[in-house]
């Protein structure tokens, strides 16, 4: 295969267009403040942004009710502006991926306010309705402890609606083929402005069966096939990516098992996992992950994330993994949320101790996959736990000690920029970290120049290597006759390893050198052909197996022909 789908040895970045940069004054980001940060962006490094959100919307759920599918929301700007942005992004070689939010609408759509008021509305249908009040109401919340219930009574449609999220939010009948037919229609028309695909919101809910009858809903995997058409050939290189936290024994029904549905998905799955492991200092059942998760096409890869938007859901945990998490990095109730998840962000959750969050990231970045990284964890940002729900991880960016961490010129900002204590903008901010090598943010510049060197991670086939030490996580990935390896040590004391590389054949012999691409020491095998490491606590290390003429052995295909 050409190596050239993009997104399998990407680095992707989220934001949310609305806390990154005010240029106008008015206390709200825009996309003419995120034009202007673009440069930034390209300077980190990242090949991709995925965008929150911006459309109409009465922000009730930062902007994931949406009210009109086809405009920017006026407080970040016009059309005009969206398309320069997306235009300035292309020039520096930047995709955009866009939040495809289409399971359910705002109430305020006008879609749903011509549905309740007239039920020959050709819009009735769009939405999931019930006469009677159906029963187990209070069943299926997403946002349990804050959500009541998933119908409401609507009175002036005199009768009762789905709404798998919250009130304001009702359900799209996503089996109507007129919604579906819109929902084609939405994508084309963005496609049409310079983005490169979607971030498919709550994919398994859009696809699941809705009504006041359906007890088990089941999943219309084939929809995704049709959104995968429809996007491959208005533009061959667009993609889906899909937010679908499922269990393991599903994911190929997602990605389809020719690569034909989803390109991307998150892996939920690894995500919680490896905050067990980074809690417990215990890479076993991050290994099992990887494991049940590595079936998938060759076109298809998995978005690899350490904290997103939302909380940190440790649902698919068993109890007492999930009590291990809470009590390493979320012990008080306000850090919690949903009854099963941390809504901290990353670096006061390790504490804002860089070895950590360096330790964290390295893993990260080496897991299989491509990396997903939020904004303003390139500088250890903090959280705000006076802000209701997940809004506490979503204050603006902090990009110089100026005021209000230079987000804005107006003294409101749309949420408080986190100011004071060891997470203030005065302290943690862009403007300073760039002045110091060692900054976390000159290390994520220096990390993500060296994972795009090492497409092995994106497009390799990988092994965990047994390093008979739960603390440590050993892998080795092997692409077109090149090999590298990882060594993480997630225990905050220093551990000794040995491992051989495990490489066979005219390889067994390159396996006996290891050249560290970050520092100076580099590892030689010794008689027994074996690796002899000691890893300093929260060590990390990244090596090419067998020297740095890996480039002139590169081959050009993927299996080298057997010879006989
Ligand atoms: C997804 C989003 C979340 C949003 C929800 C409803 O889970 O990530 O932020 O609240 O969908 O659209
Ligand atoms: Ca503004």
């Amino acid at each position: 295969m050409i190596n050239d789908l993009w997104y399998k040895n990407a680095v992707i970045y989220c934001l949310s267009v609305g806390t990154y940069m005010d240029a106008n004054g008015d206390g709200i980001g825009d996309f003419t403040g995120l034009l202007r940060r673009l440069d930034y962006l390209q300077g980190l490094g990242v090949t991709a942004i995925w965008l929150m959100p911006f459309q109409v919307s009465p922000h009730r759920d930062d902007g994931y009710d949406v009210a009109d599918y086809y405009g920017v929301d006026p407080r970040y700007g016009t059309l005009g502006d969206f398309v320069e942005f997306t235009h300035g992004a292309e020039q520096r070689g930047i995709r955009v991926l866009i939040d495809l939010v289409i399971n359910h609408t705002s109430n305020e759509h006008k879609w749903f306010q011509e549905a309740r008021k007239d039920p020959q509305s050709k819009y009735r249908d769009w939405y999931v309705w019930s006469k009677k009040k159906p029963s187990g109401i209070n069943q299926g919340m997403v946002f349990p402890g804050v959500q009541k219930s998933t119908w409401s009574y609507d009175e002036e449609a005199r009768a009762w609606y789905f709404h798998r999220f919250y009130e304001f939010q009702p359900d799209l009948n996503t089996s109507n083929p007129e919604v579906q037919a819109e929902i084609l229609k939405i994508m084309g028309f963005w496609l049409q402005l310079g983005v490169s695909g979607f971030r498919m919101d709550a994919v398994p809910f859009i696809i699941a069966t809705k009504g006041p009858d359906v007890r088990q809903p089941e999943e219309q995997y084939d929809m995704l096939r049709t959104f995968r058409e429809f996007l491959q050939w208005r533009r061959g290189d667009c993609i889906a990516l899909a937010e679908a936290n499922v269990l393991p024994d599903t994911d190929l029904e997602y990605f389809g098992r020719d690569g034909g549905r989803m390109h991307m998905m998150f892996n939920f799955q690894v995500n919680q996992n490896l905050f067990y492991a980074l809690a417990a200092a215990d890479t076993r059942p991050l290994a099992k992950a990887l494991k049940a998760t590595k079936p998938r096409p060759t076109t298809a890869q998995w978005g690899l994330f350490l904290r997103n938007h939302d909380e940190l859901d440790l649902g698919r945990l068993t109890e007492e993994e999930r009590q291990t998490v809470f009590a390493a990095f979320g012990p008080e109730p306000d850090m919690q949320l949903y009854e099963r998840g941390i809504r901290r962000r990353l670096a006061p959750m390790l504490g804002g101790d860089q070895r950590r969050l360096e330790l964290a990231y390295s893993l990260m970045f080496t897991l299989p996959g491509t990396p997903v990284i939020r904004y303003g964890d390139e500088i250890g940002m903090g959280d705000n736990l006076k802000l209701p729900e997940r809004n506490c991880a979503r204050t603006p960016m902090q990009w110089s000690n100026e005021p209000h961490g230079g987000f804005t010129k107006s003294g409101k900002p749309v949420l408080p920029v986190i100011g004071g204590g060891p997470y203030g903008y005065e302290h943690i901010n862009a403007a300073i970290q760039r002045r110091h090598p060692e900054s976390l943010l000159n290390w994520t510049e220096r990390i993500i120049r060296m994972r795009k060197e090492v497409p092995e991670v994106g497009w390799g086939d990988f092994t965990v290597v047994p390093a008979r030490d739960p603390a440590v996580l050993v892998m080795r990935y092997d692409w077109r006759n090149n090999s590298v390896l990882f060594v993480h040590n997630l225990d905050a004391k220093p551990r000794e390893v040995t491992f051989a590389v495990g490489l066979d054949g005219d390889n067994a012999e390159e396996g006996k050198l290891l050249i560290n691409l970050l520092a100076e020491d580099h590892s030689r095998a010794g008689d027994d052909g074996k690796h002899r490491l000691v890893i300093e606590g929260y060590g990390y290390r990244w090596y090419r197996v067998g020297g740095l003429d890996y480039l002139l052995r590169r081959s050009e295909i993927d299996q080298p022909p057997v010879r006989i």
